[in-house]
């Protein structure tokens, strides 16, 4: 409690404080009257923050949802339409979409109700209510206590603050540490299980400039899906059912039709997913010479594999669409973030901050912990960048692997719980089978296996390296051994693995046991559990506890300053304003985009930068509707100084009545390093805009019905 006064008090930002480029920080929902009210209201917002969030009335709050547990999606309708991204809804859109029936090419409009698509495993969940529960879980803790007393006593006292909450059978409770486990909050919640797509712009609008164009400014993408809400006729969650009806939701945004002008106010509500604004020094150094090389080389390897195949085949380019931008968009963003950091000279500023924090800090902890970070950052670096080449290469990009594992669960299963549990996993696996088969190619993966194993024995030290790969040298002896192995697996194909499945349990484990992939999973996990990752473990556990320490003696230290919590995948509201920004010497950017852009990037058939007929020839008899621009012009995306990260995806904009002026999709290039480093100077969100969203659903889609849904409003208008 006593750090939390601290940070109620006191108004000055934590880095180079400016009203005009305000916008750091993500803030707790139910805190913003006391931190952030005076200051949203100096930037332009016309609404109180009751408005915003609030558990006795409904609040913008309500409309908010967290799309599948990794990105934010919003209501837009009496009816529960839900507005996130196309790349949010991706791997939905991938899977209703064969070479026939080419969703992502050609996109998806639903006529009726009947035509939506059902899509199993999406989830919505909405938040209830926050609560702040620092109290209670962090009763009877003390600075004596070791981590793991301190973690069993905070184990206890959760379980007993669970208990206080009388939850309905359809409610969840999730408490999450903040401020690296010096406050927690409880978010209520309520799970939605029956999403269903409703349409989607073809990929031409949906991701134009593709990989190209992502994590850069200018944009003229119209990164936008729609979905529906179903639930029981109780208006409660349910299981999908063809009885379900729309949702009808305490709350839906209205959307302005008055677009944007530069230094408007704006405000993100979402579900912004990890930063790491308070790292040491030594941490940032590590992550920009260290562990986002290795991880960019890594991806660069695998991606030009893909990339290849892709290329050349159509089928290849649906199966693998989804898998190749997952993988693509965290590789550039460190190669953005890496460039960032070294712009920004984020090391000098750690530097001088850490200074200012040892001059003001007298305390006996404060004047170890800098150089306790040194040591332990320098004494992890060696099984961390074992962990992100086996996380890398073992985890994510061979993808036979990754079936290995699941298989090996399987016998692990039967192992344990005899022929009962191995019915139960292997049923449960038939489903997972499909879907991966279904995008799997034993040809690409095996040049992508040769190719990272190779990498993974050349770069980590040799008692991290199997046994099965000491003898490789030559870039032969690599194609040899995956050839043998991919030759002789049965785990490549969809066929020889059902095979496996129609084999009495006994009989299958014995045959699984005997196969190739399945002993080098085996033998590199083990080796890497044993020698990686334990070790890793209990020194990311110091490591965590020291920035424990460190994040209450900062805020101890600063007393007048306001710090906002990492984000850690809970609700969080952002503000700023419309802004352009200067990203080099003499070079400036306006803060929106417009479909003449979009036809001056245009290159037939290109993979990225095609325009379908259909919008050109709006374009061309420039058939804008109402959603033309008082310059006459259709704006795609904007950009603002609101800080946001992955996760914010989906994120409405909203203006300063509460009504959606935009949808939030990325970050602009020179500011991808704001997880590590904010720099209100340059950093910036980029959203879509409304209006182009609704263009597409009703002049390029001609889903009128979709826009009778929704409630349009002029704001501006009123205003005069
Ligand atoms: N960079 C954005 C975000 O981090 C958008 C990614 C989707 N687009 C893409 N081309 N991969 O998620
Ligand atoms: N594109 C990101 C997302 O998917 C947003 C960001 O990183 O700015 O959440």
């Amino acid at each position: 409690m006593k750090h939390l006064k601290k940070l109620l008090f006191g108004f000055i930002l934590l880095s180079f404080s400016s009203v005009a480029i305000a916008g750091e920080g993500m803030w707790l929902p139910l805190l913003l009257k006391a931190l952030n009210e005076n200051e949203m209201k100096t930037m332009g917002m016309k609404m109180s923050v009751e408005d915003v969030y609030s558990v006795n009335k409904s609040s913008l709050k309500d409309a908010i949802v967290h799309f599948g547990g990794f990105c934010t999606s919003e209501i837009i309708s009496p009816d529960g339409l839900l507005l996130t991204n196309h790349h949010c809804g991706y791997g939905q859109i991938q899977s209703h979409s064969s070479v026939e029936n080419n969703l992502l090419k050609n996109g998806f409009w639903a006529k009726t109700k009947s035509d939506e698509l059902e899509n199993p495993g999406l989830t919505a969940t909405f938040i209830d209510r926050i609560d702040d529960v620092s109290k209670q879980v962090l009763a009877g803790i003390n600075n004596k206590m070791t981590d793991k007393e301190r973690q069993s006593a905070i184990d206890l006292n959760l379980e007993v603050v669970k208990k206080t909450y009388n939850l309905k059978d359809y409610q969840e409770l999730v408490i999450r540490p903040f401020y690296n486990g010096n406050q927690y909050f409880a978010f209520t919640t309520t799970i939605y299980r029956d999403v269903r797509l409703v349409g989607t712009p073809p990929e031409s609008i949906g991701k134009f400039g593709s990989d190209t164009d992502n994590w850069v400014w200018p944009r003229h993408t119209g990164d936008f899906s729609l979905f529906r809400i179903y639930a029981g006729p109780d208006n409660l969650p349910a299981d999908y059912s063809e009885a379900n009806v729309p949702y009808k939701p305490k709350h839906f945004l209205p959307i302005s039709l008055d677009g944007v002008e530069e230094d408007d106010f704006t405000l993100i509500f979402g579900f912004p997913g990890r930063t790491n604004q308070y790292l040491p020094g030594v941490a940032v150094e590590q992550t920009m010479n260290v562990l986002n090389p290795a991880k960019i080389k890594i991806r660069d390897t695998a991606l030009k594999i893909i990339d290849k195949y892709m290329r050349a085949d159509e089928s290849v380019r649906i199966q693998y669409a989804s898998k190749f931008a997952r993988v693509a968009n965290y590789w550039k963003k460190w190669i953005g973030e890496n460039q960032g950091l070294k712009s920004t000279d984020a090391l000098g500023r750690k530097r001088k901050f850490e200074a200012e924090f040892t001059q003001n800090n007298k305390t006996k902890t404060g004047r170890t912990l800098l150089s306790d970070f040194t040591s332990y950052y320098k004494n992890i670096e060696e099984v961390a960048l074992t962990r992100d080449y086996y996380s890398e290469i073992a985890i994510r990009n061979i993808e036979l692997l990754n079936m290995q594992r699941y298989i090996r669960r399987l016998v692990s299963t039967y192992e344990e719980n005899g022929e009962t549990g191995y019915d139960q996993y292997k049923g449960r696996l038939a489903g997972f089978f499909d879907n991966f088969y279904k995008n799997y190619r034993a040809d690409i993966d095996q040049e992508v296996f040769t190719a990272l194993v190779k990498l993974y024995v050349e770069d980590v030290k040799p008692e991290y390296v199997p046994e099965g790969f000491n003898a490789l040298s030559g870039v032969d002896s690599y194609k040899n051994l995956s050839k043998l192995i991919y030759q002789n697996t049965a785990f490549t194909n969809k066929e020889s693995v059902e095979a496996l499945m129609a084999l009495p349990a006994a009989e299958a484990v014995a045959k699984i046991k005997m196969d190739p992939a399945y002993k080098l999973g085996v033998q590199w996990e083990n080796l890497y559990n044993e020698k990686v990752a334990r070790p890793y473990s209990s020194k990311k556990m110091r490591i965590d506890s020291l920035q424990r320490i460190y994040m209450q003696s900062i805020i101890e230290t600063f007393p007048k300053q306001k710090f906002y919590p990492d984000a850690n995948s809970t609700m969080r509201v952002t503000y700023g304003q419309v802004k352009g920004y200067q990203p080099r010497d003499a070079v400036s950017y306006t803060p929106v985009t417009y479909l003449d852009g979009v036809i001056e990037k245009y290159v037939p058939d290109d993979y990225e930068f095609d325009v379908n007929d259909k919008l050109l020839e709006l374009y061309n008899n420039k058939d804008y509707g109402q959603y033309a621009d008082t310059n006459g012009k259709v704006p795609v995306c904007f950009i603002g100084s609101n800080h946001t990260t992955g996760g914010n995806s989906g994120s409405p904009a909203i203006d300063a009545h509460g009504n959606l002026i935009g949808l939030n999709f990325d970050r602009v290039w020179e500011g991808t390093m704001s997880d590590i480093n904010y720099d209100p100077s340059i950093c910036r969100n980029i959203m879509v805009d409304a209006r182009y969203i609704l263009f597409i659903v009703d002049k390029y889609a001609g889903a009128t019905h979709l826009i009778d849904e929704m409630k349009l409003v002029h704001p501006k208008r009123k205003k005069k």
